[in-house]
């Protein structure tokens, strides 16, 4: 029934027209209860795409449910904010929580299966192992935020490991979490797509984030200048530039002055390996890092190879 409502483009961008025949939301806090909901899905030959989130879902994350959808048999997403990801001075106690807004548009999406556990349930107590790829987790965001990749792959992997899903979908936003993830993947040989969803900005060019909802109007206004810094390495790579130091230059430049505004990192990457390139012939990732007041926001864009 579900099908003949569907009416999506080729990537998947429709909202689902949700049925009232369609089957409600099923909320699971325990793993076992959503392993075996997962595990029946599959047994019954459903293609079973996850959504892994922390919630505080804005259009970035509808879009990963859309490109799930789209794709797949059954959806299932997650709600978990993980505090292995969270660095002693970062935002855990303060980052948005608004399940029962999450839940509702997750039902309108179409998502069948939601995994929302408890603490506990995810880091036993006692829990000392950890998942890390080496090398990657200590670049980009993880020179600033120690620890921070870890804590991500560690509860990504936990999470496929109770979902089992054929297909896990994420936003280019997190660039670096995607080279990360993508090589856990790899180097644990897991059995997963990893699907990767463009960055979704506002109209004015800044990427969507659940971290916007703490900028006051001025703040959001001086966000831009990373969306902006950007645009100027794209556009200086398209007149030809291929020299990374003039194009890092160029961006960085676009943050003096900017008072409120301090620059972490803008790098140019190898978007497989987060190494920094000398020249972009080849392809690349431009990242940018900055605190906008307290709050830290990411952006990046890929330059494609020449
Ligand atoms: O990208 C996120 O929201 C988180 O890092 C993730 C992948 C849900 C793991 O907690």
């Amino acid at each position: 029934m579900r099908r003949a409502l569907l009416d999506r483009t080729a990537e998947g961008g429709c909202p689902h027209i949700q049925d009232p025949g369609d089957p409600p939301l099923r909320i699971c806090t325990t793993i076992e209860e959503m392993r075996t909901a997962c595990r029946a899905a599959r047994r019954a030959g459903k293609r079973l795409g996850f959504v892994p989130t922390m919630g505080a879902l804005h259009e970035g994350h509808l879009s990963l449910v859309r490109a799930a959808r789209a794709s797949s048999d059954v959806v299932a997403a997650s709600i978990f904010v993980n505090p292995a990801q969270f660095g002693p001075n970062e935002d855990l106690a303060k980052y948005p929580r608004s399940f029962e807004r999450d839940r509702e548009l997750l039902e309108r999406e179409g998502v069948e299966l939601l995994f929302a556990p408890p603490v506990e349930e995810m880091y036993p107590a006692g829990a000392v192992t950890w998942v890390t790829v080496e090398e990657l987790s200590g670049k980009l965001d993880g020179r600033s935020r120690p620890g921070h990749f870890r804590g991500v792959t560690t509860v990504v992997a936990k999470l496929f490991h109770v979902v089992e899903p054929d297909a896990a979908f994420f936003g280019q936003k997190d660039a670096a979490q995607v080279a990360i993830i993508r090589r856990m993947v790899r180097d644990l040989n897991l059995a997963v797509e990893i699907v990767v969803c463009p960055i979704v900005r506002e109209a004015d060019g800044l990427a969507m984030s659940s971290r916007n909802a703490y900028l006051d109007a001025q703040q959001r206004q001086r966000a831009l200048v990373l969306h902006r810094s950007l645009m100027r390495v794209q556009g200086l790579a398209e007149a030809g530039e291929r020299d990374a130091a003039k194009l890092l230059a160029v961006g960085r430049e676009e943050f003096t002055g900017e008072s409120l505004v301090r620059l972490d990192y803008f790098e140019i990457v190898d978007p497989e390996t987060l190494d920094p390139v000398e020249d972009v012939s080849g392809g690349a990732l431009v990242a940018v890092a900055a605190f906008v007041g307290s709050t830290r926001l990411i952006d990046n864009i890929l330059l494609p190879s020449a």
